[in-house]
C-alpha cells in the first residue's frame, strides 16, 4: 500500500525543522547506503548523530505517535530515528530497494515500511519526484511540506533528478507488528470502515462490536510483538 499521510507536521514545525537544518553540516548521503545503492545515490544528509538530527527526529516520532493514520496503516513495532536529506540541482537517487535490516545503535530491526516526509513545497524545486514501482506501475510522488508518503520497503524506488531548487525531506523506516503488506492493507481498510461505521451508527451497535472484534482477532493472529 502506498499511503499519503497529510499534515504530519504543522507549518510551524516544518519552519522549525528548516531553520535548524539550514545551519547543519551536510555530508555525502552514501554514508547510510548499502553497497548497491551507494552507486545510485547522489544527495546530502545530516549525520544521524548530530544533535539537531536527534532533536528533530524526536519531534517527528512524537508527531507520528499521535497520528491515527500512521498508527493504523503502519502498526509500528519500532521506528528508526528519522534522518534528513537534501537534493540540490543535479542530484538524484537511481532505482534501488532499501536494506532489509538496519541498526539503530545496538538495536537491529527489519524494514517493513519506508517513509519520506517532505520539508519543502513542490513549487520550490523542479524534478525530485519520489517514484515508487508496484504491480500497478510507477507512482510519482511530490507532496506539500509537512506531508508524508508511506510505502512498502520492498518496493523498487528512485528520486528523479532535481533540475531547479532544493528538495529537503526526513526519511525513515519502520518495522511493523504485521510483516505482510497485504495483511496490513486489509487491517487498514477494515479499521477505516469500522471508524466510519462508528460515526454513523455508534460504538455500541452490535455489528460495530462484532467487526471491532474481528479486527482485533485478525491482529492477534498476524501480529509479532
Ligand atoms: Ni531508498
Amino acid at each position: 500500500m502506498l499511503l499519503h499521510v497529510e499534515t504530519v507536521l504543522t507549518p510551524d514545525q516544518v519552519a522549525h525543522c528548516r531553520r535548524l537544518l539550514a545551519d547543519q553540516h551536510w555530508v555525502d548521503g552514501k554514508v547510510t547506503a548499502g553497497q548497491q545503492s551507494a552507486q545510485a545515490k547522489r544527495n546530502l544528509q545530516v549525520p544521524g548523530d548530530a544533535p539537531a538530527a536527534r532533536e528533530l527526529g524526536d519531534l517527528i516520532l512524537g508527531a507520528l505517535g499521535r497520528n491515527p493514520a500512521f498508527v493504523s496503516a503502519a502498526l509500528p513495532l519500532r521506528v528508526f530515528p528519522p534522518l534528513f536529506n537534501r537534493y540540490d540541482a543535479g542530484m538524484a537517487f537511481d532505482t534501488h530497494v532499501d536494506n532489509a535490516i538496519r541498526f539503530a545503535g545496538p538495536v537491529r530491526f527489519r524494514t517493513d515500511l519506508s517513509a519520506t516526509l517532505f520539508l519543502t513545497d513542490p513549487d520550490e524545486y523542479d524534478g525530485g519526484e519520489l517514484i515508487v514501482e508496484d504491480a500497478y506501475g510507477e507512482h510519482a510522488v511530490k507532496l506539500p511540506a509537512g506531508d508524508m508518503i508511506l510505502y512498502p520497503a520492498s518496493s523498487l524506488h528512485r528520486v528523479a533528478p532535481i533540475t531547479r531548487g532544493s528538495r529537503w525531506a526526513a526519511f525513515f523506516w519502520a518495522q511493523s507488528m504485521v510483516r505482510s503488506d497485504e495483511q496490513r492493507t486489509l487491517l487498514w481498510n477494515l479499521d477505516n470502515a469500522i471508524q466510519a461505521l462508528t460515526v454513523n451508527v455508534g460504538q455500541t451497535d452490535p455489528d460495530v462490536v462484532s467487526l471491532a472484534g474481528t479486527y482485533n482477532n485478525l491482529l492477534r493472529m498476524w501480529a509479532e510483538v
